[in-house]
């Protein structure tokens, strides 16, 4: 009998098809450094995005221990990414779902949500923010609105910022299938921190396994809080994350080795470089990721693997100035 791999099987629906994607030795981009960078290609999950995995393990948590009933409506605010997960687990297990989400995000996250059936509800920047660059300001009205609509509708929340279920679906999986990809060779990972959900899963379960895997947050540059510095802009250009908000449940400060900054030009520059170089297809923050983790090649990891999460596609910035 012949031995199947996953890829060969036949899946019941495409949530089956959530996880499991590839880690890539990114080794055109680190010419004439010393050290690697393994890139774990979240953008081929089916909503191409990372989210799609904290989307199916809130709601199958929640399904088991019965805080989400049959039928009942899900509520999430979303920068677009998890509210395509959970577009995708609500549309084949049959919830109706409301996305709450800035205005600010780019429109192609709008349009996907709705092609998969959820109810989208764009909520206004503040006055003195730009399209493309969602604070922590705007990401409180996002807020209100959610809380807003989840308690008129009696919806289950799927607080990605607080359900520990989110993390849990990168412990339980995004980080174990790195350490079996690279055969437990890593010894640093970065990450660009929005809800903290990917930094906290992955760092937990990397410590876990060998407390000297050096785990470091990234922040915008100029928006760094977590690192304890001044936030003398908030409005930068890497969507999803760098909120600057210090009270991120889901990452515990134990993990935590160190901080990285990076610069909107320097995101920009690396994930088209990535696109160019290692024919990788990849959002701003996927840039941001592996701008850091160059970084640390040049500084305190020389010679050292560092792997990075490539969190979206780049097709969810086709009406940004990212690609031109
Ligand atoms: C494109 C992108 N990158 C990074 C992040 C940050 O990930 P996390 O919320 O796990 O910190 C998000 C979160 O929405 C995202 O959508």
């Amino acid at each position: 009998m012949m031995n199947k791999t996953r890829q060969d099987t036949l899946i019941e629906s495409v949530l089956g098809a959530i996880g499991n994607t590839p880690l890539v030795e990114l080794s055109r981009l680190t010419r004439g450094l010393e050290g690697r960078i393994l890139a774990k290609l979240e953008y081929l999950n089916p909503g191409f995005s990372k989210k799609d995995r904290i989307a199916l393990q809130m709601i199958e948590e929640a399904e088991a221990d019965g805080r989400l009933k049959p039928g009942q409506t899900v509520v999430e605010l979303t920068s677009g990414n998890t509210g395509t997960g959970l577009s995708i687990v609500c549309a084949v297990k049959g919830y109706p779902f409301v996305a709450v989400m800035s205005k600010g995000n780019s429109t192609e996250r709008a349009r996907m949500m709705k092609a998969l059936g959820a109810e989208v509800v764009l909520i206004d920047q503040l006055p003195e923010s730009k399209p493309g660059q969602v604070s922590g300001g705007d990401l409180a009205l996002v807020e209100e609105a959610a809380q807003r609509i989840a308690k008129e509708r009696e919806a289950f929340r799927a607080d990605q910022f607080h359900l520990e279920s989110s993390s849990r679906g990168h412990y339980l999986h995004t980080a174990p299938e790195i350490l079996r990809q690279a055969d437990g060779k890593i010894d640093a990972f970065c990450d660009f921190v929005g809800t903290g959900s990917s930094f906290g899963g992955c760092a937990a379960a990397f410590k876990e396994y060998d407390p000297n895997i050096l785990c470091y947050i990234v922040e915008p540059a100029e928006a760094s809080i977590l690192a304890g510095k001044p936030v003398t802009n908030p409005n930068h250009r890497i969507q999803g994350g760098g909120y600057s908000m210090t009270d991120l449940p889901l990452i515990k400060k134990e993990l935590i080795d160190g901080y990285l900054q990076v610069t909107d030009e320097e995101a920009m520059e690396v994930t088209r470089r990535l696109a160019k170089e290692e024919g990788i297809f990849a959002g701003f923050s996927s840039g941001t990721n592996v701008a850091a983790a160059i970084q640390l090649l040049k500084t305190t990891c020389k010679d050292k693997t560092i792997v990075v999460l490539l969190s979206d596609s780049g097709l969810k910035y086709l009406s940004t100035d990212l690609w031109l």
